[in-house]
């Protein structure tokens, strides 16, 4: 008896801590129509893992039909990943480490590009390319990691694609009969066997020592060792673009952030992606905007902060969660979001922004950027219900950047946070009838109370 009641008592409060989990993760994150905005690192699924790398991967939607496959690969030095056929565009970050990518575009001659690539590096390959990837030869040197980003709807006609976004040069090959590929490639059926019959390797492998591929790191170094002119003296001039190497966008005390356009890389041209980084120093916020073309997919690669978003749905809602290094975060266009930084730790994010157009973020408030600055002040306190004279308040604008000193700001948010989740706890539990009354009834006792004062502020503007 004894010990069956000890069972299912671990086994209550096991089912316990689950629906504590599910109800906290899945609660607020989510908003109706729209995928979770946040999947953390520990989230993420493996696709591979060998000693020489690994990739894990994460899907997220924007509720507008837009689907998007992030992949994080992971190659340590002197590694291989083997040639794939990218299904869609792909636009990567490098996190960290160097290595070289070469590629064969479709409308391209016969020959290979190559790319070499450091930290901070962005570049975009188009889809039906085909591409591998080698990192530095040099084992003293970083992790090559790349932060991948891939449509998972077709851009030209809204089709969702195929689950993977690449295939295998090995399994597409292997994929005909041997008779074809025997009368294809002109050679006898052991070679055929052979190729087809053989364990297929892993996506990752190490580096052969042998091989000519070796070269290109011992003998001219990478790009950032070298002059930036041996790039320009490349026939097609192709260049990634580098965050740290580039100026601001918008920078003070309080961060700085940068957004990459078609214009700054040549590579992202024709591509639905453009991409964006935000440092956010300790105790500092992005004042709030919206994408009115655009959702951001971001990946948080250092620190942790705090999102607030608000949805467009009706009823229209707000949710805010934490984000630290490894999350990925989802913000879709027209949601209004702000990031902000805890006061011991700054947050830096890179992201993609997929565009259905052109796209200018529009900032609520500040001297330069605000969008409300723009409307007619006394429209908009109509729009509010306030008397001019709060929107004249509100607008008065003392504030000049997008890029905001916030103190305590995310552990305000965070303690918040944690109250909500425990309000809404206690009220499924116990079904509180009285407190759905005493909040009807506040609901009632504002209106009126806005009624009034705009009946008063109409009486004024008559008088
Ligand atoms: C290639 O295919 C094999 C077997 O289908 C798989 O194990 C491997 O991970 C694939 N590699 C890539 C790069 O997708
Ligand atoms: C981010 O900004 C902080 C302070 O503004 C700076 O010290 C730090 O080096 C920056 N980080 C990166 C990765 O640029």
């Amino acid at each position: 008896m004894k010990p069956k009641a000890v069972v299912s008592k671990a086994a209550m409060q096991l089912l316990l801590l689950l629906w504590c989990f599910v109800a906290v993760e899945g609660g607020g994150q989510e908003f109706p129509g729209v995928g979770p905005l946040i999947v953390t690192k520990e989230r993420r699924s493996t696709v591979v893992s060998t000693a020489s790398g690994e990739i894990t991967a994460v899907d997220v939607r924007d509720g507008y039909g837009g689907a998007y496959h992030l992949q994080f690969i992971t190659m340590a030095p002197s590694s291989l990943f083997l040639p794939v056929l990218l299904h869609t565009d792909m636009v990567f970050y490098v996190q960290s480490g160097s290595g070289r990518v070469t590629y064969i575009e479709e409308d391209e001659n016969d020959e290979t590009e190559h790319i070499d690539v450091v930290r901070g590096d962005i570049y975009r390959l188009e889809k039906g390319s085909v591409f591998y990837v080698q990192s530095h030869p040099d084992p003293t040197r970083d992790n090559l990691r790349i932060h991948a980003i891939f449509n998972a709807v077709d851009t030209d006609n809204t089709k969702e694609l195929p689950a993977a976004a690449y295939s295998n040069i090995s399994d597409l090959v292997g994929g005909f009969e041997d008779k074809v590929l025997q009368t294809a490639f002109g050679v006898s059926e052991e070679t055929i066997l052979a190729i087809k019959w053989v364990e297929k390797p892993p996506s990752i492998v190490p580096l052969p020592h042998t091989s000519k591929t070796v070269s290109f790191g011992a003998l001219r170094g990478i790009r950032s060792l070298t002059a930036d002119d041996e790039e320009v003296t490349n026939k097609k001039k192709t260049k990634a673009f580098n965050f740290f190497k580039a100026k601001p966008d918008v920078e003070n005390c309080n961060g700085w952030s940068t957004a990459l356009s078609h214009k700054d890389l040549k590579a992202l041209k024709g591509s639905n992606f453009e991409a964006f980084m935000v440092n956010l120093s300790r105790s500092s916020m992005m004042g709030p905007y919206w994408n009115p073309k655009a959702t951001e997919i971001a990946i948080v690669i250092q620190g942790r902060g705090v999102v607030e978003a608000v949805s467009i749905g009706k009823p229209s809602r707000e949710t805010r969660f934490k984000a630290k290094e490894g999350d990925v975060v989802v913000v879709p266009r027209l949601h209004p979001v702000t990031q902000l930084s805890y006061n011991n730790e700054g947050f830096i994010l890179v992201g993609f922004s997929s565009l259905v157009g052109k796209n200018r973020p529009q900032f609520f408030a500040g001297k330069k950027r605000s969008a409300l600055r723009i409307l007619d002040r006394e429209v908009l306190a109509m729009a509010f219900n306030v008397p001019t004279a709060i929107v004249e308040e509100l607008l008065a604008a003392r504030v000049e950047s997008t890029i905001l000193a916030c103190t305590s700001c995310a552990e305000e948010l965070e303690g918040r946070m944690k109250e909500g989740s425990k309000g809404d706890e206690e009220h499924e539990q116990e079904e509180d009838d009285d407190e759905d009354e005493e909040r009807e009834a506040w609901k009632v006792d504002e209106e009126a109370r806005r009624e009034a004062e705009r009946e008063m502020w109409m009486l004024q503007k008559l008088v």
